[in-house]
């Protein structure tokens, strides 16, 4: 469905570059059918050694023959963006928006009131294709929309799609869950530094593990307390290890880290709306 797609991105910076390298990479697109912009005339060169692919400051012109169109600037300049965008987007091109706390009800008011908007919730390890990205649908995009996204995403990591009021969970869990996963890293790191085994040992220990737990559970599709009891020999090690974790409220503690991290995402959110009305009525 991509292949001979055009695809547009506004802000071609970490994380899209992370989407266009996986999408090059794979052979979903081709170098030409990809372009991008930038803020900064300093960017210019940057994308088009790393990405080899065209790169402007002017965003409507980038836009004006794309298919799909990437918005992965940051939040606070989303507004200012879709006023760019306004008078030229068309309904045949479809909006993808990686803008954290920024809901499809808010770009939707600011374009053209047929364009079809889908919202992407990635996460950092989409730079090493090991992203866990999370779509949902604004009012105008249809099943086709979404899977059009998906495959985009599916170049750097896992894709689930969700309803949109579920975002906030979303943010808390796969989108701020790499920051609570380093933590742990980083504990058990220390842990093995403690025991005396050398730190670059001691951290890719910790670190394999975690990967291989986390293939473990996708691949065997097993709830994870039967996967933890395979490891938990009777009168073993592990068995006090565990004591000692849930002595310390590690469950209760990950679980109220998550809910409060999806209240602050929740006070975050872009809801108010002001759209350009000189463009929309235009329109
Ligand atoms: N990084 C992640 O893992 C991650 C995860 C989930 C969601 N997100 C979301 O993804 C978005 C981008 O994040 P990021 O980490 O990739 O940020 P970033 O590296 O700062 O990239 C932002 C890009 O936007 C460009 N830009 C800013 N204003 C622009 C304008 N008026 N016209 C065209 N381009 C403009 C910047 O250009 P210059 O390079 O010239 O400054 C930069 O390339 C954010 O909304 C964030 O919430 C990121």
């Amino acid at each position: 469905m991509l292949t001979g797609k055009k695809l547009g991105i506004i802000g071609l910076g970490k994380l899209a570059e992370a989407i266009v390298l996986g999408l090059l990479k794979n052979g979903a697109l081709k170098r030409e059918d990809v372009a991008g912009s930038v803020k900064h005339a300093e960017s210019l060169e940057r994308v088009r050694t790393r990405l080899g692919v065209e790169a402007t400051l002017d965003t409507p012109a980038m836009i004006a023959d794309k298919d799909v169109i990437i918005l992965a600037v940051k939040p606070q300049n989303v507004a200012k963006i879709a006023e760019q965008i306004c008078p030229i987007v068309q309904h045949h091109q479809l909006i993808i928006s990686v803008a954290a706390s920024v809901t499809t009800g808010y770009i939707e008011d600011r374009l053209p009131p047929d364009v079809p908007v889908v919202r992407a919730m990635p996460n950092t390890p989409a730079v090493v294709n090991e992203g866990m990205t999370v779509l949902c649908k604004g009012k105008t995009a249809t099943k086709e929309h979404l899977a059009l996204a998906e495959e985009i995403f599916r170049h750097v990591g896992r894709v689930a799609t969700i309803d949109e009021h579920l975002m906030d969970g979303v943010t808390a869990l796969s989108g701020s869950g790499p920051a609570y996963m380093f933590l742990m890293l980083e504990s058990l790191a220390d842990a093995g530094v403690k025991l005396g085994i050398p730190r670059d040992i001691s951290t890719l220990l910790a670190a394999q593990t975690m990967l291989g737990a986390s293939k473990l559970a996708l691949e065997t599709k097993q709830h994870p307390a039967i996967l933890k009891d395979m490891v938990t020999t009777p009168a073993g090690c592990t068995i006090d290890g565990l004591l000692e974790l849930e002595d310390g409220g590690l469950r209760v503690t990950l679980m109220k880290a998550v809910v409060k991290a999806a209240e602050r995402a929740s006070e975050l959110v872009v809801k108010k709306s002001e759209p350009n009305t000189d463009c929309l009525n235009n329109s």
